[in-house]
């Protein structure tokens, strides 16, 4: 049997960017032969298994074949009489379907190393489109490699556009679109993968909501949440801001984690009252921030003022006065309250009248 390093290792080394995992296909060998050599199957029926100490995966070579709508409609065939050829021909783009062999050998069947010079992201054959998943792939690679000059090739395009106007993106699950869409987010050009989405026409059959307000403005705010590193809910909030509809829908569709969600949503509620933050009463701000559950998770008030502060395109005007407000409740001490006996719905009535005039003594 032969081992050949391929994929991401392989694409990332020939651009002199660092390499974390390494993906290895074995032409030549069995299920069973990998088993008896300690490998460990990731799943019953699927031939990836995982070196015994390095904990790297090694897939056999293998072809695939889609037999039916979405993921679920695929079969592979896997069998010691795969090539190493055969294996590379099934992968999405050119750049990711090089390989190694244990010399450092390049073995580059479909033209990789010229795609990667020439900075193009190039589907390697027809069958790109039987995985719809690689529409946002496609946008994802172009959003992390977009500073290094790479665009995606006019007929991979047309490709893309084409499984979307075919409405096969519906058939994705919310879970395999999310972790594409938030790790292309966290991209150092998170904007770029939202405009290829939006020139295929996947952004209309992703989020619909969206597409009609996508635009350069909205592209600036998220390359800047980019340049100043902020964090995925800081950038997902941004995007959804100000659409004219509900985030919760959206949210709720895709499956997007708790944070991201409560984000978008205190944004699209508060924004205009925090911005007033100065001129509310103790007992508004307090109300205000305990919507942001501000005494458990601090770091909330911190992110949206983040999204504020990006969507106002400079200083947010009621920042100090929130931060202030956070600090005076977060110092209310429950002990004192406790020692003099208070407890039950007391105790937390005792506590909401601390914090209004811890707030309040801050004006
Ligand atoms: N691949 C593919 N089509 C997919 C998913 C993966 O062709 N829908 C192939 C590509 O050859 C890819 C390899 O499987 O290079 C490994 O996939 P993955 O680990 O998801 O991506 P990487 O290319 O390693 O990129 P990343 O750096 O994002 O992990």
């Amino acid at each position: 049997m032969q081992i050949y390093k391929v994929g991401g290792a392989v694409r990332d080394r020939l651009l002199g960017l660092p390499v974390t995992d390494i993906d290895w296909v074995v032409v030549g060998a069995s299920a069973e032969q990998m088993q008896a050599l300690g490998y460990r199957p990731v799943g019953a029926d699927f031939p990836v298994f995982l070196h015994p100490r390095s904990g790297d995966e090694y897939a056999l070579a293998r072809t695939e074949r889609k037999n039916g709508r979405g993921y679920a409609g695929f079969t592979f065939h896997a069998s010691p009489s795969v090539t190493l050829e055969e294996d590379l021909a099934r992968r999405d783009l050119t750049i990711n379907a090089m390989a190694e062999d244990e010399h450092g050998q390049l073995i580059d069947p479909y033209n990789g190393q010229r795609d990667l010079q020439q900075r193009v992201l190039r589907h390697v054959a027809p069958a790109f489109a039987e995985d719809p998943l690689r529409v946002l792939r496609v946008a994802r690679f172009a959003a992390r490699y977009a500073s290094l000059g790479f665009t995606v090739a006019a007929p991979t395009l047309e490709l893309m556009r084409q499984l979307s106007a075919s409405g096969e993106l519906q058939a994705l699950t919310a879970e395999r679109c999310w972790k594409e869409i938030s790790r292309a987010l966290m991209e150092t050009s998170p904007q770029v993968f939202i405009d290829v989405l939006q020139a295929c026409g996947a952004l209309a059959q992703l989020i619909p909501e969206l597409a009609p307000h996508w635009g350069p403005e909205r592209a600036q705010v998220l390359a800047r949440a980019a340049a100043e590193r902020q964090p995925l809910p800081v950038r997902w909030a941004c995007l959804l801001h100000g659409l004219g509809n509900p985030v919760q829908p959206v949210c709720e569709r895709l499956k997007v984690p708790r944070e991201c969600q409560a984000l978008a949503q205190l944004l699209e509620r508060y924004l205009g009252t925090a911005q007033r933050a100065a001129s509310l009463a103790p007992g508004e701000l307090v109300e205000l921030l305990q919507h942001f559950d501000v005494l458990r998770r601090p770091q909330r008030l911190e992110a949206f003022l983040a999204a504020a502060t990006l969507l106002q395109h400079g200083p947010f005007p009621g920042a100090e006065r929130l931060r202030q407000a956070a600090r005076a409740m977060q110092a209310v001490d429950a002990q004192p309250l406790i020692a003099q006996g208070f407890k039950g719905q007391a105790l937390g009535d005792a506590l909401q009248q601390a914090r209004l005039q811890a707030v309040g003594a801050t004006r």
